[in-house]
């Protein structure tokens, strides 16, 4: 079935299955890599993106259920303020090892630092606690995201 979305304020009109996790659609039918499939049950965050502002697994996500709202991905969150100065402090920080969770680690930093611009560690404990690292750096992360709270 043909479904209209709108990804990183573009329509998009994508012919998939309304079940289709968006995950799929995006990186399989648009070509948009940076969101990552690590597990496809919700339980790593490697494939966070935007909707409306909200931090969301899209590997659970049924296309179906977006409607009119807004997806942001990883191509476009450094056009936000927040994803800005996170991009930014993740450059600064050097937070990435081998980078696979980043992504989904910097779309769920910048919707906290969008919604709550001085987190405190709780704060920070609270949003990031669903983005796994294989690599642990997670010290970077919270510092970076200090950084740009800062
Ligand atoms: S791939 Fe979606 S949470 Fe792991
Ligand atoms: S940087 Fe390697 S999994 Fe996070």
């Amino acid at each position: 079935m043909a479904i209209t979305l709108s990804v990183n304020g573009v329509a998009r009109s994508v012919d998939v299955d309304g079940d289709t996790p968006l995950l799929w659609v995006l990186r399989d039918v648009l070509g948009m890599t940076g969101t990552k499939f690590g597990c496809g049950m919700a339980l790593c965050g490697a494939c966070t993106v935007h909707i409306d502002g909200q931090p969301t697994r899209s590997c659970i996500t049924p296309i179906e259920s977006i409607g009119s709202s807004a997806v942001t991905t990883i191509e476009a969150v450094g056009a936000t303020a927040a994803g800005a100065k996170i991009q930014k402090a993740w450059l600064d920080r050097e937070v990435p090892q081998c980078g696979y969770c980043q992504s989904g680690q910097i779309m769920s930093a910048s919707a906290l630092l969008a919604s709550n611009p001085h987190p405190t560690d709780a704060d920070i404990n609270d949003a990031m606690s669903g983005n796994i690292c294989r690599c642990g750096t997670y010290l970077r992360i919270r510092e970076a995201i200090k950084q740009a709270a800062g």
